[in-house]
This record gives structure tokens, C-alpha cells and sequence, in this order.
């Protein structure tokens, strides 16, 4: 798979990652496990790593750690999680625990959820990189009208990464934020990359124009190698509870990406829809 260089490290990230916003939410039936165990197979086997999730999503720490416990192996996961709570105490108790519903003794990514709280969150998590817990700091907002604040949030505390919306849909960080992240370098994940699912519902009914098929078999693709294709994108994590798009979703990390121009002609496409 593409790899992206982590500013901060070097560390090379597959461009593509996993989602687990409601999809990893589920009771932990056998079934379920078994379904989410077929999807990291799938992950792994295609060279990905990333998977990204938060005390936010309900259960979705604990089957992230439960279905690489059954039969996986925690060296092949980039873990990313969140830290979503008020005051230091409670900030820490969170990561904490995180840790342990994961099975880990080491988060690679702590993020600031929603900038809730950055400054006391922040100092923590410098204190846990410091000994070792952690290994890298981020913060995340998934709405455009955010974006401005996380911009100044990006200068004051300077993490290694940050996790934003863009997408064919939502183009507004490429205004501002991904040029600054670049500039910073600062690494960049990508949520909402289908803008939770509402892409595929604008194109129902249409084939991948012909121009595309070079580079996108499938509208996965297509909206995924236009995130990818834009410079200052380490990785994008679209959600899934499916193993078979689990499997489109990771084809976009292989192959041609589209040029500039070409980018510009996928948004040109997108707004005659
Ligand atoms: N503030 C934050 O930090 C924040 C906010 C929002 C999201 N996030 C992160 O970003 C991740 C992605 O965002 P998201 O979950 O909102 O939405 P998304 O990834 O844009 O879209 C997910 C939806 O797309 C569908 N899907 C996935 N692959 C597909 C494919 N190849 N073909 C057709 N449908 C496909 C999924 O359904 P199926 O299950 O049927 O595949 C799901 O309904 C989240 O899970 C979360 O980890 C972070």
C-alpha cells in the first residue's frame, strides 16, 4: 500500500485506515467478533494499520481490543483513540482505560476529541509521551466551522498530528488547515471521508466516469484517491462494518493517484451532480 511519512518521526503510514464511529459499536456476539476479525485480516493483509477510535463511540475500544486479542497481533496496528472528557483527572483516568479496553500497554495516537478541553488534555498527554505510554499527540474536529479554531489551536499546542473532515463533499480544509499542516508539518487523518455514507447516496444511479477508471474501480475509490491524492493527507479512515468494503475501501491505497488536475476535475464532476 502507499505510505505516507509522519512529519514528526518519518514513520511511514499506509494511506488508508479503519474507521469505527457506530460500526464497532456492537454487543461482542461471536458473530460480530468474527466479522470485525475478517475486517483487520483484511487491514492487515493489504498492508494497512490504522485504526481510529474514542471512548466516545461506546464500546468500540473494547471490541477493537477484544478482536485483536482473538488471534491478532497488536504490532501490526497503528492504535488511534481519543481523549473526550473535562479537568486533568478524569482526562487521565480516560486514556487510562482506553489503554486497557485496547490491551495495550502503549496508545501510538491520543488525540484531543473535538478540542474539548485541548490545553489540560494537551499537557497530559506530553507528560504520557514522556514516559512512554503515548507516542503521539494529535487534535480532532470533524465540522467545518471548527476548522478556524483548530487552526489556532494547531499553532499554540503544535501536535504531531490532526484529524479533520475532508472529502468531495466538505472542501473547506483545503483552504486553510491542510496547507498549515503541511507548512507545520503536522500529520493529517482524514474522518468522514464519505461524509458518513452520504457520497454514495449523491452518486446512486451513476457508473465511475471513464476518465476515473484508471485510478477508481469502485465510487469507494473515487472519493477515497481524491482525499489521498491531496499532498498533505497521511491517511484516511473510512468507517465499516462490512469486510467487502473493508476490501474497495483498501484498494485505494494501491495504484495512480490522481494529478492536481484531475483532482480539480473530480470536484468539477461532483458539483453537476
Ligand atoms: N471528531 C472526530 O474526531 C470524528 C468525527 C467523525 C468521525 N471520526 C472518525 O472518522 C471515521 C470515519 O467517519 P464516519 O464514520 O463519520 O463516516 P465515513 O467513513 O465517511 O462513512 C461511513 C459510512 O460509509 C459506508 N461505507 C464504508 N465503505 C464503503 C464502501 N466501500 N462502499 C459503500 N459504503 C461504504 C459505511 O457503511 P457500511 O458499514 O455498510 O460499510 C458507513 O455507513 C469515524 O468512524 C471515526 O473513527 C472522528
Amino acid at each position: 500500500m502507499l505510505t505516507r511519512a509522519i512529519p514528526s518521526t518519518g514513520q511511514a503510514l499506509p494511506v488508508i485506515g479503519l474507521g469505527t464511529y457506530d460500526v464497532f459499536d456492537v454487543q461482542g456476539t461471536p458473530a460480530e467478533i468474527a466479522d470485525r476479525r475478517t475486517i483487520l485480516d483484511a487491514l492487515t493483509g493489504a498492508g494497512g494499520s490504522v485504526i481510529d477510535t474514542s471512548p466516545m463511540y461506546n464500546r468500540s475500544e473494547r471490541i477493537v481490543g477484544d478482536v485483536i486479542a482473538d488471534g491478532g497481533d497488536r504490532g501490526d496496528f497503528f492504535l488511534a483513540t481519543k481523549v473526550w472528557t473535562t479537568g486533568r483527572e478524569a482526562g487521565v483516568e480516560q486514556m487510562r482505560r482506553s489503554a486497557e479496553l485496547m490491551q495495550t500497554d502503549v496508545i501510538d495516537l491520543m488525540q484531543v476529541h473535538n478540542l474539548r478541553d485541548t490545553e489540560t488534555h494537551m499537557t497530559s498527554i506530553r507528560e504520557l509521551q514522556d514516559e512512554g505510554r503515548i507516542r503521539y499527540s494529535g487534535l480532532t474536529h470533524y465540522r467545518a466551522d471548527a476548522l478556524s479554531n483548530l487552526a489556532e489551536e494547531m499553532r499554540v499546542y503544535r501536535p504531531e498530528f490532526i484529524q479533520i473532515n475532508y472529502s468531495l463533499a466538505e472542501q473547506e480544509a483545503a483552504r486553510r488547515v491542510l496547507p498549515m499542516a503541511q507548512d507545520m508539518g503536522i500529520a493529517v487523518l482524514i474522518n468522514r471521508p464519505y461524509q458518513s455514507g452520504d457520497l454514495f447516496g449523491a452518486v446512486r444511479g451513476r457508473d465511475v466516469p471513464e476518465w476515473a477508471s484508471e485510478f477508481a474501480a469502485s465510487w469507494g475509490q473515487f472519493f477515497l484517491k481524491f482525499i489521498v491524492g491531496h499532498p498533505a493527507v497521511t491517511c484516511a479512515i473510512p468507517a465499516t462494518s462490512k469486510p467487502h468494503h473493508m476490501r474497495d475501501n483498501l484498494e485505494a491505497g494501491f495504484g495512480l493517484l490522481p494529478d492536481e488536475a484531475t483532482r480539480q476535475r473530480m470536484i468539477d464532476f461532483i458539483r453537476t451532480l
